[in-house]
């Protein structure tokens, strides 16, 4: 594995032609020299040990510079207290002489990710008609009492009522972290919310490489309302008579409502190639919040998948995880395509997103009647009369393309054409509320949302600015049959009602990214999934609903959509398990969310996707979240650092640089290791089976003693067997092994036969381990191999 991936191989070899050309030519680059961990840190941390750091980092960065005045010019930021490394402008040559100093672990760019961008706790079964069910995790876990909440994102309103401190104790004790309060933007703490800090220094070098002209504010106030609603998602506490403009009444509230929150501010307006959140920023926080004692971390945020070790958040993420801190991260929004799901280190809990059963109903009755059930967030309302009904395509302004027109770009309907009149535009190309603006500003009267074939039957509630209602794809192609068959089209749209209780529910987000994992093919991702669609929660005041300038709304709480909305579900749970069991590792809690989870809807069928197929573990991972089985498990799969490590030497890190990372004891890679087999992980992937395979597990009792079997359901043309098919455990904490064989049944070789054998496509089951109690499920996914 070379420590420099090959995208800067390519641009070194560019970079000296470049320089046999023009000798002075040196392109200064913003990197991350990573070195491993600090062997102090911890609660022996001091600022002479810190400094001691920095002044290492400098004087290791001026032997390669030539001298301490170059190496001074050159760092940006240097990590020094959990996380052991610096930022610094470099050129590729120096950069790639530092990669090979056996001191490093990994050199990479600095790049940017994106953000992945309250009914919900009632539909995950914790409460009923705004109240706490009685035996439900809130209950038991006292909300989430003493629980501290990470979250790296846009910041913080700290203004929102959803970080009032009414009712809550004096802060932990633990607690090291503070708020950035020295300006007047600056965000004060309280005993709700206890920290605020801002890191920009990764994204101001990253604009400055690029000649981007940027503004930042020093401050971790949230002027885009992402880092709000997240936050406000894992742990904001009660606020009774939230809604947005009137709809979805009820009291908001986090998953863990009387948790303490910190915002650790990583996210800036997009740069003009659409970063956002920047590498070196993203492991700024990490470094700060280890040291500041959260507990959990949630982040909303990622970029394409990549090597763990040349990745900020999967670097970060492995000393928070080291630290005891349970990492959550959102899978990203890129469906329906394979092979999307980024965060997906072993160590990470990677969310994906599903609907639930509430729906911001507005219906489309159309000239002849029909009347087709759509969903909106809209504030204004039509006349109740039919009007004129035309398809944006055929309204293009006289310098726009029809196909612009197609998706409502901005600007490119005629208002000669669409006004007074109820405009069709096409999902895709721009943000949805875009849509709702562009025929907003050519006067239309209102708008249907149709569907594309990508987006299905997923319809999305948004805060548009003119009466409009969001349809599916089969719907929609009602519609477009309609107007153009039709000799005065008309149509009326219906002013928004809240329904709940919609079948089915959940199905998956055509938006949520999915597996197989394009690193590790071996690890199922994502991990999970949670409400992400319409999801209401709070905002910042500094910018409308809809994000767009001629939106002058202000809303104290703002209807979105994206795995950014489902992972801070998963945060707010993992919350009430950390109050609830709080000697958990991270992995045990992680398994815990996971064996519970369900694949069936509330109708009990299995699980659909947005278009009506049966949805997979590709989607949903293990299946969406079920908060109280998840407080008693009865088992759970565990896994601690040297696991971690020792995946890492299957995936071929060299043991250097695996030493690095390690902050205590040495390190020593196993002899052999198979990721599928060896490493202890929820769920069950051989991306590659021949034949037959076998792969160990063990679980651990965290209930009562008792005695579990296997339940076995293969996956089509897979014969699994289970030994031992029974484990007793005579009392908690005692661990047991099994072993489960996979045979592929049409390939002759298991029979003793010969049979030509082609590679075929991957399959689904489930392992389940059950005292007649617990249900501790696993999904099984395999992909018989050609040979
Ligand atoms: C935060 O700063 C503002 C203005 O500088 C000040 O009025 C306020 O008291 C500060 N709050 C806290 C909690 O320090
Ligand atoms: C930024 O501007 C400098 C100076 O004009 C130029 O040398 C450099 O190539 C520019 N960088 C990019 C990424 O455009
Ligand atoms: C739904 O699943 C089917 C069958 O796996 C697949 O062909 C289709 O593309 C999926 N649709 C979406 C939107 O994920
Ligand atoms: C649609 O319904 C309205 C009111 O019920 C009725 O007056 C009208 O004739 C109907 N139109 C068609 C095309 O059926
Ligand atoms: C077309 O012209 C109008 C009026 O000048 C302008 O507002 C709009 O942005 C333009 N549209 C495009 C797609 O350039
Ligand atoms: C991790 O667990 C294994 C057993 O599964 C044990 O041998 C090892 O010592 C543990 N490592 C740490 C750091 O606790
Ligand atoms: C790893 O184990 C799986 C399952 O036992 C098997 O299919 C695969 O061939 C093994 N890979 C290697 C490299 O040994």
């Amino acid at each position: 594995m070379t420590k420099l991936n090959m995208k800067i191989s390519g641009l070194l070899f560019l970079f000296c032609i470049l320089f046999m050309m023009t000798p002075a030519f040196s392109l200064k680059k913003s990197y991350i020299v990573y070195l491993g961990a600090h062997s102090h840190g911890g609660s022996e941390l001091t600022a002479a040990k810190m400094e001691e750091a920095t002044e290492a980092h400098y004087q290791f960065l001026a032997s390669f510079l030539g001298s301490r005045e170059r190496s001074n010019d050159a760092i940006i930021k240097s990590y020094n207290m959990n996380i052991n490394g610096f930022v610094a402008m470099l050129d590729e040559a120096e950069a790639e002489a530092i990669s090979k100093d056996p001191k490093v672990v990994s050199v990479f760019l600095n790049k940017g990710n994106t953000k992945h961008t309250t009914r919900s706790w009632n539909f995950l079964g914790i409460e009923k008609d705004n109240k706490a069910l009685a035996g439900s995790i809130w209950e038991k876990a006292r909300y989430g009492e003493d629980t501290i909440i990470g979250n790296l994102d846009t910041g913080v309103w700290p203004e929102s009522h959803s970080f009032n401190d009414h009712g809550l104790g004096p802060i932990p004790k633990k607690w090291r972290g503070s708020c950035q309060n020295d300006t007047k933007k600056g965000v004060p703490c309280n005993r709700k919310l206890i920290g605020a800090k801002y890191f920009n220094a990764g994204y101001k070098a990253y604009a400055k490489e690029m000649n981007y002209t940027v503004t930042v504010e020093n401050s971790a106030r949230d002027e885009d309302g992402h880092g709000t609603h997240t936050l406000s998602t894992a742990g904001g506490g009660f606020v009774p008579g939230a809604s947005v403009f009137g709809y979805g009444k009820g009291t908001a509230k986090g998953g863990s409502p009387k948790a303490r929150v910190a915002a650790y501010k990583v996210c800036w307006d997009a740069l003009p190639d659409g970063g956002e959140c920047f590498d070196a920023d993203i492991l700024d926080a990490f470094d700060n919040a280890i040291t500041d004692r959260v507990d959990i971390l949630s982040l909303s945020l990622g970029g394409d998948p990549s090597d763990y070790l040349n990745d900020g958040i999967a670097i970060g993420s492995f000393h928070a995880v080291q630290a005891g801190i349970v990492v959550v991260c959102s899978a990203g929004n890129s469906g329906p395509a394979d092979s999307t799901v980024s965060n997906i280190a072993p160590w990470i809990l990677t969310v994906g997103a599903s609907t639930m059963d509430r729906e911001f109903r507005s219906l489309v009755v159309l000239g002849n009647n029909k009347t087709l059930v759509g969903q909106s967030l809209s504030t204004k309302k039509l006349s109740p009369k039919k009007y004129p009904l035309i398809s944006s395509i055929r309204a293009p302004a006289p310098n726009s393309s029809a196909s612009d027109a197609q998706i409502c770009m901005i600007g490119s309907l005629d208002p000669k054409k669409v006004k007074g009149k109820v405009v069709i535009c096409l999902r895709g190309g721009n943000a949805r509320v875009e849509k709702g603006a562009a025929a907003e500003l050519a006067g239309a009267a209102g708008m249907i949302l149709c569907n594309d074939e990508f987006s299905g039957n997923e319809i999305i509630a948004d805060a548009h600015l003119l009466p409009a209602s969001h349809i599916n794809l089969k719907d929609g192609l009602e519609v477009f049959k309609y107007v153009y068959n039709t000799e005065n089209p008309v149509a009326y749209i219906t002013p928004v009602k809240t329904q709940t209780n919609v079948v089915p529910a959940p199905f998956m987000a055509s938006f949520s990214s999915k597996g197989p994992n394009y690193i590790t093919p071996e690890i199922l991702k994502p991990d999970i999934t949670a409400p992400g669609v319409s999801v209401i929660a709070s905002y910042t005041q500094a910018k409308a609903p809809t994000g767009i300038d001629i939106d002058k709304r202000r809303v104290q709480f703002n209807v979105e959509s994206g795995t950014s909305m489902s992972c801070p579900h998963i945060s707010g749970v993992v919350g009430l398990l950390k109050t609830l069991h709080p000697d958990w590792s991270p992995a045990a809690i992680k398994s815990a969310i996971l064996t519970t989870a369900k694949t069936r809807d509330n109708r009990l069928k299995a699980m659909l996707n947005s278009s009506s197929e049966q949805a997979t573990p590709f989607s949903y991972g293990s299946g969406q979240v079920r908060p109280n089985r998840a407080a008693d498990p009865g088992l759970v799969y565990d896994l601690n650092v040297t696991d971690y490590l020792n995946f890492m030497c299957g995936a071929g890190y060299t043991p250097s640089q695996l030493q690095g990372i390690y902050t205590k004891k040495l390190y020593k890679c196993p002899k052999t290791y198979n990721i599928s087999s060896d490493l202890n992980y929820p769920s069950i992937t051989v991306p590659n089976l021949y034949g037959s395979a076998t792969v160990t597990r063990e679980v651990k009792n965290v209930g009562s003693p008792g005695t579990y079997k296997a339940l076995i359901h293969a996956p089509p043309g897979i014969l699994v067997t289970v030994k031992p098919d029974t484990l007793t455990f005579k009392k908690k904490g005692e661990v047991k092994k099994f072993e489960v064989t996979l045979h592929d049944e049409l390939d002759g070789t298991v029979k003793g036969e010969s049979s030509p054998k082609v590679a075929r496509d991957y399959v689904f089951g489930k392992l389940s381990w059950t005292d007649g109690k617990h249900y501790v499920r696993s999904p099984i996914v395999v992909k018989a191999a050609a040979n």
